[in-house]
């Protein structure tokens, strides 16, 4: 069963600005009414998960969570830095990742899509503008369950303090956008980590690909000190990884160079609620992009140009179509990825600002890169 959670993001939100073109909503989510369905089912939680985070009870300092090397703020050596090449964007915060698996444990790869990651995983990720603001943590349980916080960072940068479970809807943050930033709720953590296949979300196949997309948005050049996906095998943490993606690194398969990166950033910053496994399968929206797959494109073509939109903006009522090739204007995708009206704005959750450079991208795809109507595209 599914509630409504009380979003950071929109616990100041009263006013409906959405209409819903269907009440109907996706399988396993409820309505209160129908404009809560179209708007705000992006911020519900699976209740069954509830509490399973507070035992054992999350550390109140990141300090205690084992990021740290004792008695300092330098990060623990013995971590894996990792960039995902497809970042999420999040109002061009810096980021910084870290990985840690127990020794002598593995992450099971045999599903290239759905990594397998041992109890004890431990995950952290830090958001900065002119210094760190926030550090958010993810932790597999002893008994598989996962956990996730977030530490808000003191003003001597000397320690972070656990954020409470409904995050922190404006926290005054020099050198964020309108210098406000905002801490998702634990429940928002669950919406995006757990929309998908697997609850690690840039720790995956494609994302730490060697094969990296040089025109991703806002993706970070590769460097040595991180760990890629052949660093992983190297040092034995992952196994069961099919031998295909070790001698054909993964990469989105596409018919351009513009394609290709459009589809990474749509995986990225969409694919963890838009995939056909999640709560929002129903909506027969796909963005993600599957390694097991050859043709890693065909799904979202089929899911996008195939279909007529159910939820749009009021502001774009004339528009009906998810994609339209050719017509970004004319495409409730661009639409709603460009909208930042908290109602009707993609993603839900995690920004105030527009990305340009990722709906630059997508402007391009749209425009320049779909095969015409005429042209039939299957699943
Ligand atoms: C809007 C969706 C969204 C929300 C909300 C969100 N995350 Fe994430 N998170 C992502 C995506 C996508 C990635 C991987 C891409 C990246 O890091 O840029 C990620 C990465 C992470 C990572 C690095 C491990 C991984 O999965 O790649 C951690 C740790 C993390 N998030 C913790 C949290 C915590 C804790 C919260 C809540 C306080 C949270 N996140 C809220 C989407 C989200
Ligand atoms: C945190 C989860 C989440 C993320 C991330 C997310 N969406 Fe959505 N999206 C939803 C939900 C829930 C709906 C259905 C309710 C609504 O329309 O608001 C939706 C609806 C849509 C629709 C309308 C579908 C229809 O048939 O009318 C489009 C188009 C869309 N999203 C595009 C995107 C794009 C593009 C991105 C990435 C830039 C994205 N979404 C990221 C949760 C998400």
């Amino acid at each position: 069963m599914l509630v409504p959670s009380r979003s950071a993001h929109r616990s100041d939100i009263t006013d409906a600005d959405c209409a819903p073109q269907s009440a109907a909503l996706p399988g396993g989510w409820i309505a209160l009414h129908g404009i809560v369905a179209a708007c705000a089912i992006g911020v519900c939680v699976d209740i069954a998960h509830a509490g399973a985070e507070d035992s054992p009870p999350l550390p109140q300092r990141l300090s205690e969570t084992g990021l740290f090397s004792p008695g300092t703020t330098q990060v623990d050596p013995k971590h894996l830095s990792f960039s995902p090449q497809y970042p999420l964007w999040s109002d061009g915060a810096i980021k910084r990742r870290w990985l840690h698996v127990p020794p002598g444990a593995t992450i099971d790869a045999s599903n290239p899509d759905a990594w397998v990651f041992p109890p004890g995983t431990r995950l952290w990720k830090e958001f900065g503008h002119d210094r760190p603001i926030e550090t958010r943590f993810v932790e597999r349980l002893a008994d598989g369950s996962w956990r996730f916080a977030a530490y808000v960072w003191n003003a001597e940068g000397t320690d972070a303090e656990l954020a409470p479970a409904k995050g922190i809807a404006k926290l005054a943050a020099k050198g964020a956008p309108r210098g406000t930033y905002a801490v998702p709720s634990r429940d928002d953590c669950r919406t995006c980590h757990e929309g998908g296949a697997a609850p690690v979300l840039g720790v995956s196949a494609l994302q730490l690909s060697p094969d990296r997309d040089p025109l991703a948005p806002h993706a970070e050049p590769k460097s040595a000190a991180q760990v890629d996906l052949p660093g992983l095998v190297a040092r034995g943490i992952l196994r069961n990884l099919p031998r295909t993606l070790i001698d054909h690194p993964p990469r989105v398969t596409a018919s351009s160079p513009v394609a290709r990166a459009a589809l990474g950033y749509m995986h990225g910053n969409c694919g963890h609620c838009h995939n056909d496994v999640g709560p929002l399968a129903s909506l027969e929206l796909s963005l993600t992009q599957e390694t097991a797959l050859s043709d890693t494109a065909a799904k979202v073509l089929y899911s996008t140009l195939g279909h007529s939109s159910s939820f749009r903006p009021r502001e774009a009522q004339p528009v009906t179509q998810r994609v339209v090739p050719g017509r970004p204007d004319s495409s409730v995708l661009m639409l709603r990825a460009r909208s930042r009206n908290p109602m009707t704005q993609m993603p839900p959750l995690g920004t105030q600002l527009a990305d340009d450079e990722g709906l630059a991208l997508i402007d391009r795809w749209i425009r320049h890169e779909l095969p015409t109507p005429t042209k039939e595209v299957t699943p």
